[in-house]
């Protein structure tokens, strides 16, 4: 009987393998011919099995993969197109936010009006996830598993900071190891003006940078693995470019449509377009009982990992939902001409770009208005019912949008005034005169000076579109 010595990198090859096609171990094992019992030894690093396998079972579990036995035992390089995300949580973003940050810069530029700009957008994703090794449609297959997607949540780490968001938003609670920061009457999730120009105050009125533990809370928010605690679910988040944080913004938008009766709505499927966390569309999710299709979207790969473990790590109520992500421009991986969702939630970027400020896409993940426009132009055949929120500084081109197709926008609740803090934005004085000029209002005394509003609409599709 011929062996063959085992390690731990083979071993964990293996279940990265299987999981990544989706089987459990009894599934390998049927499709391979071998035993369900020498799959768990096999993968099972602390078995107490020695390290010899028989050479005769190792090849038929790398036939059932595709492979060769070098290539299973990583003697040779897989064949490509075989190249599959990290399951390890810190590695597998690493790489995600290795493609984001090279895809950024580039596709911050494309603007809607450019006819080619779903094809350039395609092109450089598919030459990026080259460049990392992967195929866009077999990592995304990976993302939409759910054995996959259940091995990579039970391994995100302990979060290195907890924001306890109460439902009213009436107080935060910043938590690590044994030390509780109160956030009275927040008005933002990050309530800190210090930096804003104009302020009259100090840091000493700051919630954050009064407190003790300043250091180790802006270092914790900045490094960290933070985890947000609202209405019992849990939101992972890490402080990034290609990743934007639950914010007041979403807190509004959120109880807009629960006084809209978002729980009743007869609904079965739901698009969370421009998903980041997957903080909306989760919520929605487990408030309306109808909803048995829940589907993330976005332009980055590190928002579409995100959501989908955040739906893994709160789906425990809802285990008979069906949640996938897509990774595309707007809606253009969707070909389908019909409406496919009964509804769609989006909180787009809202920030106009104004004059020379074009470079600001590229500074802000809230710069640009083009998926807003996109929205409204498109709402018909995006979904049934289209919600949308956005600031009033983003009220002109929506206005043009609606002109264009002739669709109009419904307020669903009153507009919520909150703090502006961007801080590409805050630091260009003629680019806030400008943004005056379409609402941007000046308080004080207040110690933010910066305000706007937002709202979220209800989108009135008519027949004729842009
Ligand atoms: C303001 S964030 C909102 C995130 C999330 N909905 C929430 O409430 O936390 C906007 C999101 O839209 C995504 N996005 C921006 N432009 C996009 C586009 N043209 N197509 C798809 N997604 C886009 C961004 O990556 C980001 O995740
Ligand atoms: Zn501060």
């Amino acid at each position: 009987m011929v062996t063959v010595p085992v390690d731990d990198a083979t071993r964990t090859r293996i279940q990265n393998l299987r999981l990544a096609r989706g089987w459990n171990e009894d599934e390998l094992a049927d499709k391979a011919g071998v035993s369900d019992t020498h799959i768990r030894n096999l993968e099972d690093t602390n078995s107490g099995r020695g390290p010899n396998f028989r050479k005769r079972e190792l090849d038929m579990i790398a036939v059932a993969f595709g492979l060769t036995l070098p290539q299973l035992m990583g003697i040779c390089q897989m064949p490509t197109g075989t190249t599959y995300l990290p399951r390890h949580f810190d590695s597998l973003i690493d790489q995600c936010r290795k493609v984001d940050q090279s895809l950024l810069p580039i596709i911050r530029d494309l603007t809607i009006e450019d006819e080619m700009v779903d094809g350039a957008y395609r092109d450089l994703l598919a030459e990026r996830l080259r460049q990392c090794g992967y195929r866009r449609d077999e990592i995304m297959d990976q993302i939409r598993n759910r054995y996959w997607l259940d091995a990579v949540s039970n391994q995100v780490p302990p979060p290195d900071l907890t924001i306890d968001i109460d439902d009213q938003m009436q107080s935060l609670v910043y938590r690590f190891g044994d030390v509780a920061v109160d956030i009275p009457n927040p008005q933002l999730v990050w309530d800190c003006h210090c930096d804003s120009p104009g302020t009259k105050y100090d840091s000493s009125y700051c919630p954050f940078h009064s407190s003790e533990h300043k250091d180790e809370l802006d270092s914790r928010m900045s490094n960290g693995h933070v985890a947000f605690n609202y209405h019992g679910h849990k939101f992972y988040w890490r402080r990034g470019r290609e990743l934007w944080p639950p914010s007041i913004d979403s807190l509004h938008m959120l109880s807009d449509l629960e006084s809209y009766g978002l729980s009743e709505l007869r609904c079965k499927s739901l698009l969370d377009l421009g998903a980041g966390t997957g903080f909306l569309g989760i919520c929605a999710t487990t408030r309306n009982p109808n909803i048995t299709t829940l589907t993330f979207s976005d332009w980055l790969l590190t928002p579409c990992v995100y959501s989908m473990t955040n739906w893994a790590l709160n789906r425990a109520s809802r285990r008979h939902v069906t949640a996938s992500s897509e990774l595309g421009l707007f809606t253009w991986w969707n070909k389908l001409g019909t409406p496919t969702y009964d509804i769609v939630i989006c909180n787009p970027p809202y920030l106009p770009i104004i004059g020379d400020h074009r470079d600001l896409r590229g500074r802000s993940t809230v710069a640009g208005t083009d998926l807003l426009k996109y929205i409204i132009c498109h709402a018909k055949e995006i979904g049934k019912q289209v919600f949308i929120q956005f600031s009033n500084l983003a009220a002109k081109d929506a206005c043009i949008a609606e002109q264009k197709s002739g669709n109009r926008l419904q307020p669903v609740g009153d507009p919520h005034s909150v703090p502006f803090r961007v801080p590409a934005a805050l630091e260009r004085p003629e680019y806030l005169a400008r943004l005056e000029t379409l609402g941007l209002q000046l308080n004080h005394n207040h110690r933010h000076p910066y305000w706007h509003t937002v709202r979220t609409y209800l989108i009135k599709s008519y027949d004729t579109h842009c």
